[in-house]
């Protein structure tokens, strides 16, 4: 798996790099896919300018790579946001937060002209929620929100132990049907005391690069 999260990691520099000069800020995700297209990267650092990060952990590694890492307000629109992601339906439509990143990576991506998602093939699937729905919440709604999603038929399970970069906390939902991402996502906005979901519908992916053994498929 890691070799084929390294051959989406390359592909997707080498899908970047004809569009970056010297002005570029490119966005930059989260996770172990991420961070390979991170190190990828690092070798075109002179071709542009520099990136806006999804997490504390991905601006400490462009960093040691000696890429610049920006704020957010202040750069604008940007190109392109590279990101991972732990489950993509053939719609494009994700699940994230994994890593608990998701806030940060949703927020960069809004602000993205291209999303191209970098993925293994075990991530690829018909119908999103095999993977537990993170969902970041303002401490004191927890509970509350716990008990909004049992409503919705999911099973709610605290991510003990982990504050997001936020300071915020994690539920993951398991158990989840969701045949309509979009009107998930819409019904999940909805709810007080939820920051951030990680369903990624509304805005999916315009591009990923799946990698399976016989090489990285390009999805549109
Ligand atoms: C981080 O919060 C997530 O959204 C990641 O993008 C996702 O977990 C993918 O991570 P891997 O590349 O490590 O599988």
């Amino acid at each position: 798996q890691d070799q084929l999260k390294r051959a989406v990691a390359r592909a997707a520099v080498d899908e970047i790099v004809p569009l970056l000069d010297r002005q570029t800020v490119i966005g930059v995700g989260t996770g172990s896919t991420a961070n390979l297209f991170i190190d990828e990267l690092a070798a075109y650092r002179h071709d542009f300018d520099g990136a806006v990060a999804s997490s504390k952990a991905s601006a400490d590694r462009l960093k040691q790579h000696g890429i610049p890492v920006y704020d957010l307000n202040g750069v604008g629109t940007l190109p392109v946001y590279v990101d991972g992601a732990d489950e993509i339906d053939t719609e494009l439509s994700m699940i994230k937060g994994g890593g608990a990143a998701l806030t940060r990576e949703k927020i960069v991506a809004a602000c993205a002209q291209t999303f191209i998602c970098i993925a293994d093939g075990s991530k690829y699937v018909e119908r999103l929620g095999g993977f537990p729905l993170p969902i970041e919440v303002i401490p004191m709604a927890r509970s509350f929100v716990a008990r909004e999603i049992v409503k919705l038929g999911g099973d709610p399970m605290y991510r003990e132990g982990v504050v997001t970069d936020n300071g915020n906390q994690i539920i993951d939902i398991y158990n989840f049907v969701i045949d309509d991402p979009r009107s998930m996502e819409a019904t999940l906005d909805q709810i007080t005391g939820i920051v951030t979901h990680g369903i990624f519908a509304r805005r999916g992916a315009d591009v990923l690069l799946l990698g399976r053994d016989d090489g990285v498929a390009r999805i549109t």
